[in-house]
């Protein structure tokens, strides 16, 4: 089966967890994409969706969903993302697309968070992906000389904006094995908006797509 069709198959099972009425937590990425498309053609209603990305936010209007501010929400009842990397403890890397920022956001609004992605992206350890992490354009440098002290190998995305207006340091290297200390000793340097690791507030569960089919971790 082709990525693009394990997607889809993923996409279309976590349509089943969306009920009529909801106001829906929606991430960016590819795996989102194939979702909001599915929930386009499901034709279920909801009251709106708070979107974690410019791009996301444009294709949910594109299906007719309204596009709701987070303040005016209150919490949740589901958020629906893919990852970068993901591990058994549903502990995650996300920002590949550089939406972390809102991505986190959303998921700490949320009270049921459902990543959606195939198995390429399941790992022991997580850390072969580069770690992305968004900071305030002044505090770049900073921020770099900070993680390369921690064992980091830093690269500035190049020509890259965040939605928020920052930069994204892609950082090779640390030690990720408690992902939970690095995602707070990372989120304490002065500058750094977010880092990817989803560890704090990990997924609570997982839809992985798999040549056999889709299975709930
Ligand atoms: C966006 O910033 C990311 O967190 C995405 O969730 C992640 O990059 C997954 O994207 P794909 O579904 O395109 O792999």
């Amino acid at each position: 089966m082709s990525q693009q069709r394990l997607k889809i198959e993923v996409a279309k099972a976590a349509l089943k967890y969306v009920e009529p009425g909801m106001t829906l937590g929606v991430g960016t990425g590819s795996t989102v994409n194939a979702f909001i498309d599915e929930l386009g053609s499901s034709g279920l209603e909801l009251t709106g969706a708070v979107s974690s990305s410019d791009e996301t936010t444009e294709r949910l209007k594109a299906i007719g969903v309204s596009v709701l501010d987070l303040n005016h929400t209150g919490d949740l009842a589901l958020y629906i993302d893919g990852a970068d990397e993901v591990d058994s403890h549903r502990r995650m890397i996300k920002g590949g697309g550089g939406a972390l920022t809102r991505e986190k956001i959303i998921a700490a609004a949320s009270r049921r968070f459902i990543c959606i992605v195939d198995e390429s992206k399941c790992v022991g350890v997580l850390g072969e992906f580069p770690l992305p992490i968004e900071v305030i354009p002044m505090a770049r440098a900073l921020v770099a000389r900070k993680l390369i002290g921690m064992g980091g190998s830093v690269s500035l995305r190049e020509g890259f904006q965040t939605d928020n207006g920052n930069l994204i340091l892609d950082v090779r290297g640390l030690d990720l094995v408690d992902p939970v200390r690095m995602e707070t000793q990372v989120n304490q340097i002065p500058g750094v908006v977010t880092c990817g690791l989803f560890a704090l507030r990990g997924a609570d569960q997982v839809l992985v797509a798999t040549e056999q089919g889709v299975e709930l971790r």
